[in-house]
């Protein structure tokens, strides 16, 4: 059985004040009225046959009412008291389900069509995670960026895995052109996972084994998930393990985390994002609205301006990694 496993955990604070903790970026429907959640599952339903939902107490209301709006149902559901990264959420699933399933990881924050190449690229995944691989999909990078993980590869095999280097060695990486970005999907059976979990972190593979006997209707226990160590799969797995491929994918995929990539989705697809346009004017120039208004400027260059009922964010276009810091600031303050 293939099962989608969808991860659903972070609050998107690079996005904010757009994304919110009640309404994190995911479930926005900002993309021809539809949120990304909305098309993860769309996109994969007829690849899998079946999902599970792995998410928090926070958005678990949100979650299953778009869940529905589709016409699709999670047959499991995880709800976790606290996130504690990637890799315990997905041991979680791993627990929970048979020890030949093949889990499809995938995040749903991404945008990528729905199309031909897509669904070649799972299918070669698919077929390497049937012969007991971690499989993840390659990105051909963009430019060197720090927020992902770096995959040095030859075909399929993986020499080496990279998460998140500093801005230095992204460049030389991204400059090699031996290196595709990781992008944070993956493909394996629950075994092979569990088995390398408990060879490189027997901590939180132990913990997580807890904590999965302690889910009530779908609810971790507090205790038991606070036990397990904190840390994504790409740290406690990936960079580490042998036995990782890599399908290098030609899919047009987009990581909508920040408002930078947000515009430059836009950018290349006019009309397809509901609440983001060019502010015109006298000599204005690559300068961009977030809101329902519309906004002209004087002069003005390489802005960004969000705007929400209760706050408006203004920027420099090229900052908007800096979101993040400016939210915790914020947040300490109020
Ligand atoms: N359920 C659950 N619990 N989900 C979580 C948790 C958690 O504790 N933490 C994160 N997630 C979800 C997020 O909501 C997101 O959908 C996904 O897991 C990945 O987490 P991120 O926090 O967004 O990771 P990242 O973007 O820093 O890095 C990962 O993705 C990059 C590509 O977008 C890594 O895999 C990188 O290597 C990769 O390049
Ligand atoms: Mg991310």
């Amino acid at each position: 059985k293939i099962v989608n496993v969808i991860l659903s955990g972070g609050s998107g604070t690079r996005l904010w004040p757009l994304s919110r903790k009640s309404k994190p970026k995911q479930f926005l429907k900002i993309f021809n009225d539809q949120s990304l959640f909305q098309h993860t599952i769309k996109r994969n339903t007829s690849l899998v046959d079946d999902f599970l939902l792995i998410t928090n107490k926070d958005q678990i209301v949100e979650a299953a009412e778009q869940t529905k709006e589709i016409d699709q149902n999670f047959s499991k559901v995880i709800i976790e008291p606290v996130g504690r990264n990637t890799a315990p959420a997905i041991a979680l699933a791993a627990f929970s389900l048979e020890a030949e399933d093949i889990l499809f990881v995938t995040p749903c924050d991404h945008m990528i069509p729905d199309d031909d190449i897509y669904r070649l690229n799972y299918n070669k995944a698919i077929e390497l995670a049937r012969k007991g691989n971690l499989v993840t999909f390659g990105i051909k990078p963009y430019g060197p960026d720090t927020g992902f993980g770096y995959i040095e590869y030859e075909n399929e095999n993986v020499i080496s895995f990279r998460e998140k280097p500093d801005y230095k060695t992204a460049k030389t990486f991204f400059e090699s052109g031996q290196f595709l970005w990781n992008s944070g999907m993956f493909c394996f059976k629950a075994e092979v996972f569990l088995e390398e979990l408990q060879k490189y972190n027997p901590a939180i593979f132990e913990k997580s084994k807890e904590a999965f006997f302690s889910i009530k209707e779908g609810y971790v226990g507090e205790k038991e998930m606070l036990a397990i160590p904190e840390d994504s799969i790409d740290y406690a797995v990936f960079e580490k393990s042998k036995k990782i491929k890599t399908v290098p994918s030609s899919f047009d995929w987009t990581d909508l985390g920040t408002f930078d990539s947000l515009i430059t989705y836009v950018q290349k697809n006019i009309n397809e994002v509901d609440c983001i346009n060019k502010i015109d004017g006298v000599d204005t120039t690559n300068s961009f609205f977030v809101g329902t208004k519309k906004a002209f400027g004087i002069k003005v260059s390489d802005l960004i301006v969000v705007d929400t009922d209760d706050c408006i964010l203004i920027m420099n276009a090229g900052q908007s990694q800096q979101v993040k810091a400016l939210y915790n600031e914020v947040k300490e303050k109020n």
